[in-house]
């Protein structure tokens, strides 16, 4: 618990990374700064699991990944769109998406960008791999003729204190009107928590194009899948091989 770790603050995070690597075959950390998962993994022996930092959410991508795959068969011609906060969920999104060739339409209020060096790094991710990558002001651009919408809280966990930040997303909200702008068969995602009637309405979250349950779901299967792949290679070599995944 975070109060009783104290990392970095009673113990030097390399301190309790040695230690950590001593008890566990792996760590998996949620943190606020990006810098304190980075220092751990740094210092440890063990793999470090990224489970949530300011700049980054690698899990909650992977099973973002897998539900897009699960919900489409041709991912060719695929268009997912963000609307909301530049934060931790998009970075990863579009990374993700970058790593995959699918194009990703995204948009932000002014001054909520997502990280300049993310965005490199996904453009030259989907320059490779022959994808789209497109920022806009305006949620109807972004999602228009989009197969997929996704939404984040406009408040992150440790921004609690950023009075006033909400009032800066007017017009974000994913409802009814925005996603009459999309393909037919679109679909809601979002991390969770919803703030239901801030960032989306329970017209969209209740919908049966909305995903979320099932992508929440995902979250089981992707970090199951993540963990014996960093922890227990010979089980996910013969699950790999069962699947026929190369
Ligand atoms: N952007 C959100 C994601 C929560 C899963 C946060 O960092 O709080």
């Amino acid at each position: 618990m975070k109060n009783d770790i104290q990392l970095g603050k009673s113990e030097s995070v390399a301190d309790t990374a040695n230690v950590l690597s001593r008890f566990l075959d792996g760590i998996t950390y949620r943190c606020f700064a990006h810098a304190d998962v980075s220092e751990l993994a740094e210092n440890s022996d063990v793999p470090v699991i990224n489970a949530l930092s300011d700049k980054h959410h690698p899990c909650q991508a992977a099973a973002d990944l897998m539900t897009i795959m699960e919900k489409f068969d041709d991912t060719e011609d695929l268009k997912i769109s963000w609307v909301g906060d530049g934060n931790n969920v998009l970075h990863d999104l579009m990374l993700a998406c970058a790593m995959l060739g699918i194009d990703i339409h995204y948009a932000v209020p002014k001054g909520y960008e997502p990280d300049e060096g993310v965005v490199q790094r996904t453009k030259d991710l989907a320059k490779k791999n022959g994808s789209k990558v497109v920022a806009t002001n305006d949620p109807i651009e972004a999602v228009k003729g989009a197969h997929v919408v996704y939404s984040d809280a406009f408040v992150s966990m440790g921004e609690e204190n950023m009075e006033g930040k909400a009032n800066d997303f007017d017009g974000f909200q994913v409802n009814e009107e925005l996603v009459g702008h999309m393909d037919d068969d679109w679909k809601f995602m979002h991390c969770l928590p919803a703030h239901r009637g801030d960032e989306v309405t329970d017209w969209v979250m209740d919908h049966e194009q909305s995903i979320v349950f099932d992508q929440a779901e995902n979250r089981m299967w992707a970090q199951m899948s993540l963990l014996s792949f960093l922890i227990n290679p010979a089980a996910w070599d013969a699950m790999a091989e069962f699947m026929q995944i190369e």
